[in-house]
């Protein structure tokens, strides 16, 4: 169109040129004539030269084309991903090598054949929906299958996990679909592996708590009944001896001095005995329940670290099965070694609540807070650990804790999980 103009406008100049000359020159008509001959000439050789720099023009425009067509089917033949273009009948117009490795198909066979013989069964229907609505939008371009692992179909029947986007182009007033896909099935394997194994690692995690816990309730039951009563009946004993001799001729203050250091040294090992005994498992978690075990907890963690605890226990009439009292219990336990150890803290809020449908534990301090980097990875397994009891319970943790700000540790716990299911619900 530019061209056309520029060469009407091109011609009307010449013509005027020919007019102011034939003005000039008009006395003699022999010249007026060499006028004519040399205007005619000289616009056939600027013809010339002009078509001659037209056709090089398109010479070059089409060698830039076939260039171009030539890099891009290098792309298509070369590239890792399947590409498969399909008219809007989606019939095959385009199948390459890649998509003729996946598919096991060669692209003879797939080249005019339905996309569907790609697709399993169930999905059909769907996505030749799905292909027809892109069509009508006005997006180019999008990934397929968002939030979903999609399916892809072998020639030989074998179904396979696919990541996979289209777009659509105007080709000859009609329009293209090009899929373009990758095969995950490795992809999702490994993850599969992985996610298998993490469960299994869990599940290995909650066992050696469980082995664990019973262990340690065991050597408390022993410590506490066993040698505590042993030393209980040493106590009687030398009380019953001090007794008797007391009565006799050869009882003087020196064995009444060392029966007495006996009875103070028994005394203290029983309350060693008792300490080192609960340390373990206190036995009151099995015999009086979660709420006289977090007493006890709070009671010797104020008289040994002189931290303030402000406890709050509101559980109503919910009963806490023994596996979610021992992670209740624990999860204290670790909350409180952490504020003795990073905390620096004055005060600590303890608060165990339930409602119908879960039981919340908070535990804050007024302390540093935790620093801004995370605790280097291999060295820290308290808190993990914490995760662990509350994950296998059903429940989930959640941290509060900017430096200076104090540290808030809070465990929730669906209700369902930590009930005892022979009590009242
Ligand atoms: N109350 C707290 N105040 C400040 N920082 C805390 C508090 N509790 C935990 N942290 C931070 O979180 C990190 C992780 O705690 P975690 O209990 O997992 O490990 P740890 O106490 O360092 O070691 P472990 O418990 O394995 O003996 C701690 O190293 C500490 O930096
Ligand atoms: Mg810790």
């Amino acid at each position: 169109m530019q061209g056309a103009l520029s060469g009407v406008i091109v011609l009307a100049l010449w013509w005027l040129g020919i007019q102011q000359l034939r003005l000039l020159c008009s006395v003699s008509a022999v010249l007026q004539g060499w006028l004519w001959v040399a205007a005619v000439g000289h616009a056939s050789v600027f013809a010339a030269l002009v078509s001659l720099a037209r056709h090089r023009q398109i010479l070059l425009a089409e060698a830039g084309t076939s260039l171009s067509h030539a890099r891009l089917g290098s792309i298509i033949r070369t590239t890792t991903e399947a590409i498969l273009t399909i008219d809007t009948a989606q019939r095959i117009v385009l199948f390459n090598p890649m998509a003729e490795h996946v598919f096991r198909c060669p692209a003879d066979d797939a080249i005019g054949s339905p996309l569907t013989r790609f697709i399993p069964e169930r999905y059909r229907a769907e996505h030749a929906r799905q292909v027809a609505r892109f069509g009508r939008n006005s997006v180019t371009d999008r990934p397929m299958g968002a939030r979903r692992v999609l399916f892809g179909l072998r020639a030989d029947g074998e179904e396979f996990p696919i990541e996979a986007s289209i777009s659509q182009t105007e080709d000859n007033e009609s329009k293209l679909f090009t899929v373009v896909l990758r095969d995950i099935t490795e992809r999702v394997e490994a993850e599969a592996l992985l996610q298998q194994s993490r469960e299994e690692l869990r599940a290995l995690s909650a066992n050696l708590q469980h082995v664990r816990e019973i262990e340690k309730g065991r050597v408390a039951r022993a410590l506490h009944d066993d040698i505590g009563q042993t030393l209980s009946a040493l106590k009687m004993d030398v009380s019953a001896l001090d007794a008797q001799l007391a009565a006799h001729p050869a009882y003087n203050a020196d064995i009444g001095a060392q029966l007495t250091r006996m009875l103070s040294l028994v005394d203290r090992n029983i309350a060693s005995l008792r300490r080192i005994a609960a340390y373990q498992r206190p036995v009151m978690l099995d015999d009086l329940g979660l709420a006289a075990a977090i007493d006890w907890l709070v009671d010797d963690f104020t008289r040994r670290h002189r931290i303030e605890v402000s406890q709050t226990v509101d559980t109503g009439d919910l009963i806490f099965n023994a596996d979610a009292a021992t992670a209740v219990f624990r999860i204290i336990e670790e909350a409180f070694t952490n504020i003795v150890r990073h905390a620096s803290a004055s005060t600590v809020d303890l608060s165990l609540h339930a409602d119908d449908s879960k039981c919340t534990l908070r535990v804050g301090d007024n302390g540093v807070g935790a620093a801004s980097l995370p605790a280097p990875i291999g060295k820290a397994f308290g808190l993990l650990g914490v995760r662990e009891r509350a994950h296998a319970l059903g429940g989930r943790v959640s941290i509060d804790s900017r430096p200076e700000t104090g540290f808030v540790l809070t465990v929730v716990l669906p209700r369902e999980s930590v009930r005892e299911k022979d009590a009242r619900p």
